[in-house]
């Protein structure tokens, strides 16, 4: 659980890590009773500094996600380092008050180097959120959401399959909270702040409680929200947080309430080209060709995640506040480019997930990945698939965008041959550098009640680092890209995804 070491500004402190479980200064770091990295407890305005050494016997680097943080520091693969080597990391926390994580982001083995464990939470606190005084310490619970596979010795298995399985994703049969498996978290009566984290490589989670309780969020990815809003049910991709609220006083001692996994559709693949629409091609037969042996957790299941035993009875009580962070909305007046949005394009063409077409180059940017330091930019993250094409993008942006549609006019028409292998799947898209906020999100909603399933359950307020894009639909965002120059990735956090080149570089200069 967090607490408040020291005052902003004031705290530099030394933290070595091995990859490992490392006791540090308690009010620092919190251990993670698993195979995760300890929990990093940083207040706003505090410098950082954290010596990273890699005892692997392969290279590896670290990234600080959601944080702001210059290029140098933000474990960009181009830094990755060999075994006994160290890499110093030193920064000043900038992030408002949220939970954040760490993980490994090494070039092509970023994927099996987070599965085996190079991860670990962050949290940030800073005044607002203090004066808040929202439910802290046992009250204030992290939970980590990962799937899992285990061999009969119980080491954690990764995927060993092909091309094809990676495309879809690993996808675990056991979850794991906390890097435990069957946690039951035993609670008292009253109200509890809930961090919730998907460490997941590629399953997305639809959050439900059992009893259909309405879920309130009080944060999202990177910063406590405006105000708490009531969900049915919330999607969490991977990388993605959400913070709750959560009231047990008024359960009976004894009983338990169980945070689902709700049965959803529409993630999986979907093939283009029009010859099939609809759900044919979908979902449950998208996972299994993986082959696996054993139990299967298909992509949009319905299982039990995690288990609140309500144990012992307290009166003291919570109250949920009205407001919560000072929180101002970015409008097209504050971007620096209303009417051409930068362009993602999410497209699997001859399973090759990609960005606009191009694959993961180390250092290299196209002209549209560069970004004047200082400004806001409107940023547009569509699925490329069929229909989207067919039915013209200009009806569903609802403006013009005349200055990019040619570019893009152009390179479909390129590659317009093999526009049957089009797959479309669930994207998770994750931009470094500071969080951005969702500005729209539109659907072609072709896949009828697949999207139905899930539409209730996106945040698309307050900030985030990461948004999930499912197929047929267009999100556009508001990112800010200040302080710092250089190189800053962008990629979909499928991991499996990032590892096969769905990951771009933007350069802010
Ligand atoms: Cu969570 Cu580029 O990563
Ligand atoms: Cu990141
Ligand atoms: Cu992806």
């Amino acid at each position: 659980t967090a607490s408040v070491p020291l005052k902003p500004g004031t705290a530099t402190r030394v933290f070595q890590y091995h990859g490992k479980l490392l006791k540090g200064p308690s009010s620092t770091l919190t251990e993670m009773p698993s195979y995760l990295g300890p929990t990093l407890n940083l207040v706003r305005g505090q410098k950082v500094r954290i010596i990273f050494y890699n005892q692997l016997p392969e290279p590896t680097i670290a990234h600080w996600h959601g944080m702001h943080v210059p290029q140098k520091m933000d474990g960009h693969p181009m830094y990755a380092i060999n075994k006994g080597e160290r890499y110093v990391y030193e920064f000043e926390v900038k992030n408002p008050a949220g939970t954040n994580w760490y993980h490994a982001h090494t070039h092509e083995m970023t994927a099996t180097q987070v599965y085996q464990g190079l991860a670990g939470l962050i949290t940030v606190t800073d005044e607002h959120e203090q004066k808040l005084a929202l439910p802290s310490d046992e009250y204030d619970l992290s939970i980590v959401i990962q799937d899992r596979r285990f061999t009969a010795d119980n080491q954690l298995r990764y995927l060993q399959h092909g091309r094809h399985e990676r495309i879809l994703g690993f996808l675990g049969d056991t979850i794991l909270i906390n890097g435990q498996i069957d946690s039951i978290i035993p609670v008292k009566t009253r109200a509890y702040r809930l961090r919730l984290f998907n460490g997941s490589n590629s399953r997305i989670y639809k959050l439900g409680w059992e009893d259909g309780t309405p879920l309130t969020a009080i944060g999202t990815d990177g910063a406590l929200l405006g105000k708490p809003e009531n969900y049915p049910y919330i999607m969490l991709a991977p990388a993605e947080r959400v913070e709750l609220w959560v009231d047990f006083s008024g359960r009976e001692i004894g009983s338990d309430l169980v945070l689902h996994s709700l049965e959803y559709h529409g993630a999986m693949p979907h093939m283009g080209g029009g010859r099939r629409g609809g759900r044919e091609n979908e979902d449950r037969r998208g996972d299994s060709g993986s082959g696996m042996m054993g139990r299967r957790l298909t992509q949009g299941d319905n299982f039990p995640v995690v288990k609140f035993h309500i144990a012992e009875k307290t009166s003291e009580s919570h109250e949920l506040p009205s407001t919560l962070v000072p929180f101002q909305r970015l409008l097209d007046r504050d971007v620096a480019n209303p009417d051409s949005p930068i362009l993602i394009g999410l497209s699997m063409m001859h399973m090759s997930p990609e960005l606009n077409h191009r694959s993961f180059e180390m250092e290299a940017v196209a002209e549209s990945e560069k970004i004047p330091v200082n400004t806001i930019q409107k940023i547009r993250i569509f699925q490329e698939d069929h229909a989207m094409r067919r039915g013209g993008r200009r009806g569903m942006g609802g403006r013009g965008d005349t200055d990019d549609s040619d570019e893009r006019g152009g390179r479909r028409g390129g590659r317009g041959g093999g526009m049957g292998m089009m797959m479309s799947m669930a994207h998770p898209i994750h931009l470094h550098g500071q969080q951005f906020q969702i500005l729209s999100r539109l659907t072609q909603n072709r896949h009828g009640s697949g999207y139905d399933t899930v539409k209730d359950g996106f945040i698309n307020s307050g900030w985030k680092d990461t948004v999930l894009v499912m197929p047929g639909e267009e999100v556009t965002i508001i990112k800010p890209f200040q302080d710092y120059t250089g190189l800053f990735l962008y990629h979909c956090h499928n991991l499996e995804h990032e590892d096969m080149g769905m990951m771009r570089n933007f350069l802010v200069s």
